[in-house]
């Protein structure tokens, strides 16, 4: 399974991809707003600084909802760095969009995605990944690990290339979930994925194991 992390804090990414297991980062406008990134040219750049601290797939997301829109400035977003991958959403244009990238060879992250058909129309358009949302779904009372499931098993039928990721990720569980539902990635906050090392036990553990050293090692 990849881990992205799903932020724009470069000091957030930093510190994912000084634990070692940092495989890209995802980012929305939402994201970058958050982080007080505005105007195109601020935005762009800050796409460039993710792709210089981390050593694989950055998502950058496309504004615009018409197809020419989302052609014209994923076709820009994707020459800022070959670590880029264009973040379309799963609109009508959005599918056509996806198709075009794919036909041009860059590669999509297919975004906003929560029931199966999208993810079968964004598999079927030749996305490199399908974003199922899944805390927004739970937050609706909806289950979003059983989307996962149930695109797993599509996707696996038919030996689509689409990558799974995971996305909308709230908590330790849902990574723990996922992998075992077979998503070929996560996205997550640092939290998320900080909560994999936590154990009492291991805590108690190596208190134990470094008392007993220094009864011996006085
Ligand atoms: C995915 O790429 C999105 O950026 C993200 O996972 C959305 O998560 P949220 O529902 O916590 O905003």
């Amino acid at each position: 399974m990849k881990f992205f992390i799903d932020t724009a804090n470069l000091d957030q990414i930093r510190e994912a991809g000084e634990l070692g297991v940092l495989d890209g980062v995802t980012t929305n406008p939402s994201l970058m707003a958050k982080e007080g990134i505005t105007g195109k040219n601020n935005i762009l750049k800050h796409y460039v600084d993710i792709c210089n601290i981390v050593d694989g797939d950055v998502s950058a997301e496309v504004i615009g909802t018409t197809f020419d829109q989302m052609v014209r400035e994923g076709e820009e977003l994707a020459d800022l760095h070959d670590q880029i991958v264009v973040k379309v959403p799963m609109i009508r244009d959005g599918v056509k969009a996806l198709r075009y990238f794919t036909e041009k060879g860059i590669r999509t992250n297919c975004t906003l995605v929560f029931s199966p058909g999208q993810a079968l129309l964004a598999a079927k358009a030749g996305a490199t990944y399908v974003s199922p949302f899944i805390g927004r779904l739970d937050d609706v009372s909806s289950d979003g690990l059983n989307l996962i499931s149930e695109i797993r098993e599509i996707y696996d039928n038919y030996d689509f290339e689409t990558e799974i990721l995971a996305a909308s990720i709230r908590h330790t569980m849902h990574i723990i979930e996922c992998a075992k539902l077979g998503a070929d990635v996560m996205t997550g906050p640092l939290s998320s994925i900080e909560g994999l090392l936590k154990h009492p036990l291991t805590d108690i553990g190596l208190e134990k194991f470094l008392a007993d050293y220094r009864k011996g090692n006085p």
